[in-house]
């Protein structure tokens, strides 16, 4: 059937090439994959990573297709007229630590749990001018920014009522794939200024990306497009959370920037001078230890904020981009000191902050130590404390 086709578009192909006229421009043809995605795209959509756009020609919805799980629940154009509380805004920048955004429940409640709408999260930035929800100042109470070759990552802690995610939801993992590689959100496109290879002006597109939020828990990391070697944002591990997937020095009340070194590829360590890679099952049993603790990378160069100076609570308005950087620009110099803490160094309030984030009121001690009769999950490094937290926990590959 194929061939016989094929031979017959081809015959047709030849007839037309045959009888035009010698005057006739020849233009290039398509790409095979612009080709590809203008016949499949009238009735399905591609895998959300085979969209690229320029920031400025971003469309209206990259999936408005009512197939399988779309279209999707809001838009990718963001400006003016969309920001604000109840903004459906799929489209988040992550620039620089006092600029990004996360990903968080559509509703303007917080009783959702990303469980429940993890095709459906919208962007929360924290600054005005991206037609997006604006998270109020005092939200994140801790920050870490992680500058490295490949990658550029942001860790923390929120009130994730402010994202009106449920306060005690254990949460998951979104990322640009899923079961259909549509996406989590559906559609949801991702820029940033701040990529290894970036000029802190230009949104370039960031196609390999990952988001986890839970337990008060945040973490973001920006895969740099130009690094092929190593796989830094894999989606393969989305039942283990920030501290095996973005390990940094967890610590409520302090913002950070540092250079850091590159940490492990997920799943990958090394026990007596041996590398192991870690295969993760389809589900963790409620009480697991993993076989290895999470290397921190070690940083350089950090420097402390004050949260004021990064999120002060006046900026609640909608304003240019410009206008707005020239802010952050202004507030970030005031709001800088230098300081040489690394990020692997541990804190006194790292215990408490672990506890009370997992909800186990245990969990405390250097090595793994895992307790958890809840259906809480959630699992990070905190300045050398380890909780292992696992239960009901919506699998977001
Ligand atoms: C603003 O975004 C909305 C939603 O994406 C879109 O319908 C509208 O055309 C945009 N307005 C401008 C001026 O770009
Ligand atoms: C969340 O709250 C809103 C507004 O009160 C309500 O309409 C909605 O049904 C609630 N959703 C859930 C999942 O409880
Ligand atoms: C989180 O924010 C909500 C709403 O402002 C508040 O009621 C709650 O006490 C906050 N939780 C913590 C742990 O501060
Ligand atoms: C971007 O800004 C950072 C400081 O935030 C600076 O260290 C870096 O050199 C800048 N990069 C470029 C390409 O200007």
């Amino acid at each position: 059937m194929a061939s016989t086709f094929l031979s017959a578009a081809l015959l047709a192909l030849a007839a037309t090439t045959v009888s035009a006229s010698p005057s006739v421009t020849i233009t290039d043809a398509p790409h095979p994959t612009l080709v590809a995605r203008a016949a499949s795209e009238t009735t399905s959509p591609l895998p959300l990573t085979q969209y690229t756009y320029a920031y400025a020609d971003i469309p209206y919805k990259v999936n408005p297709y009512a197939v399988g799980r779309g279209p999707q629940s809001g838009y990718n154009q963001c400006n003016s007229t969309t920001e604000g509380p109840d903004s459906q805004c799929q489209t988040a920048l992550l620039n620089s630590i006092d600029d990004f955004c996360l990903w968080g429940a559509p509703g303007t409640t917080p009783n959702q749990t990303i469980g429940d709408v993890e095709a459906a999260v919208v962007a929360y930035c924290t600054k005005s001018g991206h037609g997006a929800r604006i998270l109020p100042a005092g939200a994140i109470t801790g920050l870490q920014v992680l500058k490295t070759s490949a990658y550029t990552q942001w860790t923390g802690y929120i009130n994730q009522t402010a994202l009106n995610l449920q306060e005690d939801d254990s949460g998951g993992e979104l990322d640009p794939h899923g079961a259909d590689e549509l996406g989590n959100p559906l559609g949801g496109l991702v820029y940033s200024s701040g990529l290894p290879t970036g000029d802190n002006v230009t949104e370039a597109q960031v196609f390999s990306w990952n988001n986890f939020i839970g337990s008060g828990v945040f973490c973001f990391k920006v895969c740099d497009p130009s690094v092929t070697d190593k796989n830094y944002c894999q989606n393969i591990y989305d039942l283990i959370g920030c501290s095996y997937n973005m390990p940094a020095a967890y610590e409520d009340n302090v913002f950070l920037e540092c250079d850091s070194d590159l940490q492990d590829e997920v799943g990958t360590y090394t026990s007596d001078g041996q590398t192991y890679t870690w295969s993760q099952p389809t589900s963790l049993p409620a009480t697991s230890t993993l076989p290895w603790t999470p290397r921190v990378p070690s940083s350089s160069n950090c420097v402390t904020y004050q949260s004021a100076a990064l999120f002060p609570a006046s900026d609640l308005g909608y304003q240019s981009s410009a206008a707005a950087t020239a802010a952050a620009a202004s507030t970030t110099a005031s709001g800088a000191s230098a300081a040489a803490t690394a990020s692997g160094s541990a804190s006194s309030r790292s215990g408490s902050a672990s506890t009370s984030a997992t909800k186990t009121g245990s969990s405390t001690a250097a090595s793994s130590t895992s307790s958890s009769t809840s259906g809480a999950s959630s699992l990070f490094v905190s300045g050398g404390a380890f909780a292992v937290v696992l239960g009901t926990f919506a699998a977001m590959l």
